[in-house]
């Protein structure tokens, strides 16, 4: 077993109050990581730095937690962007381009998606994902969401049942019949291939009760909720999201005072979207109510073909810090620990010892660069379980 010294950081984030200058991002200057065994073995200040078999310089620049995209659709075929263009000319979003993809995936082969997936994926890391969630939700058959589900898992384990994000055309007229197949047959075959059960809960998508039922249903078959919900108006999402104790409810852009304090007072993380909110040119969420509130905050990608086709996670902090009235640090903070959370994981979004030695260095001398410099390629190097990408 070999350790290896990761010295000259002029910043480390490191996400843990305990440790730094006792601000949110436990922030460390002129420190070192020692990394043993794919974890953090120690942090601290370079000059107190213990002896490594290996030694990396990183010069000066500042050091993240790798990004953790708690939501993505990372499997999907087709292209939407005549919609987006329509979109961009004043067109409203409503949801119905879901069908166009599903189609499309339908239609693609098991290798045809899987190289899909994974030219997104390559995108994710090379901007400093190193855990990312990927979510069912355009196959709408058995087969074909248990497909998707299952190549999803060929790249990561934070998987997502989502078979109730939109009825197909073959049950435009029984919504109900459409409900009793994503709670009977497709959670049969889909439920032992995904951790975690969600609802497209919103105007024009699923309804409370509906909701309720597949909630319901993905529980007792053994899942973990979370949920869509206030995307496209002020829907039940966040208010379930809290009666269930989701992991999480996503987008958050139309939140009463009451969802609010529901959630202020509750285990379920908001997870903001913004690249959803650019790309629907709708207004974006209100992220300083949030956090003022006591709510805990996530951002995530929601890459997708109809709202967001986005990998980047330096995109989307910039996007929040500009436009959701975040702070560079509750920015960054919120696209690693608070992702971290929505997924329920501890190992990952910090780097105190005992973590996951997923880190990115920046070329950069301090996070703040994340939302100062939208566009720039600051990611310099990706390392995941201890090892540089
Ligand atoms: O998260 N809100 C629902 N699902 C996706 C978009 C789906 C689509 O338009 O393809 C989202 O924004
Ligand atoms: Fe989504």
């Amino acid at each position: 077993m070999t350790s290896t010294l990761l010295t000259n950081i002029g910043e480390l984030v490191t996400n843990d109050l305990s440790l730094g200058d006792g601000s949110r991002l436990g922030l460390l200057c002129d420190a070192a990581l020692v990394v043993e065994n794919g974890c953090v073995a120690w942090v601290g200040s370079a000059k107190s730095a213990p002896a490594a078999d290996e030694r990396v310089d990183v010069s000066g620049q500042a050091v993240i937690p790798g990004f953790v995209d708690s939501h993505t659709h990372l499997v999907f075929a087709g292209d939407r962007s005549a919609e987006f263009a329509a979109r961009m000319a004043g067109e409203r979003y409503t949801g119905g381009g879901i069908a166009t993809t599903v189609a499309a995936t339908r239609a693609a082969s098991d290798d045809e998606l899987r190289a899909l997936a994974r030219a997104r994926v390559t995108d994710m890391t090379s901007s400093g994902t190193t855990t990312f969630e990927a979510k069912s939700g355009y196959g709408l058959t058995v087969a074909d969401e248990s497909r998707i589900l299952r190549i999803s898992r060929e790249f990561t384990d934070e998987t997502t049942f989502l078979g109730a994000h939109a009825v197909p055309p073959e049950f435009a007229g029984d919504r109900a019949g459409y409900v009793r197949l994503v709670t009977g047959a497709m959670l049969d075959a889909c439920g032992p291939l995904a951790r975690w059960i969600d609802v497209f809960c919103d105007d024009g998508a699923f309804d409370e009760d509906e909701t309720r039922t597949v909630l319901r249903a993905g529980i007792a078959a053994g899942l973990m909720p979370r949920l869509h919900g206030n995307q496209l108006g002020f829907s039940a999402g966040a208010r379930l999201a809290v009666e269930f104790g989701a992991a999480s409810v996503d987008h958050c852009t139309h939140l009463a005072d009451a969802d609010v304090a529901a959630l202020a007072g509750s285990g379920t993380v908001a997870t903001l979207l913004p690249t959803a909110d650019f790309g629907m040119r709708s207004p974006y969420p209100d992220a300083r109510r949030l956090i003022d509130a006591g709510v805990a905050v996530a951002l995530a990608t929601d890459c997708n073909p109809g709202t967001s086709y986005v990998t980047s996670m330096p995109f989307v902090i910039a996007l929040a810090v500009r436009e959701t009235g975040m702070t560079p640090a509750e920015a960054l903070q919120a696209a690693t620990a608070g992702g971290a959370r929505a997924l329920g994981r501890s190992d990952v979004g910090s780097l105190a010892a005992g973590a996951r030695a997923d880190l990115v260095v920046l070329d950069a001398p301090s996070h703040v660069h994340l939302a100062y410099r939208p566009g720039s390629a600051l990611v310099l190097q990706v390392w995941k379980d201890g090892v540089p990408l």
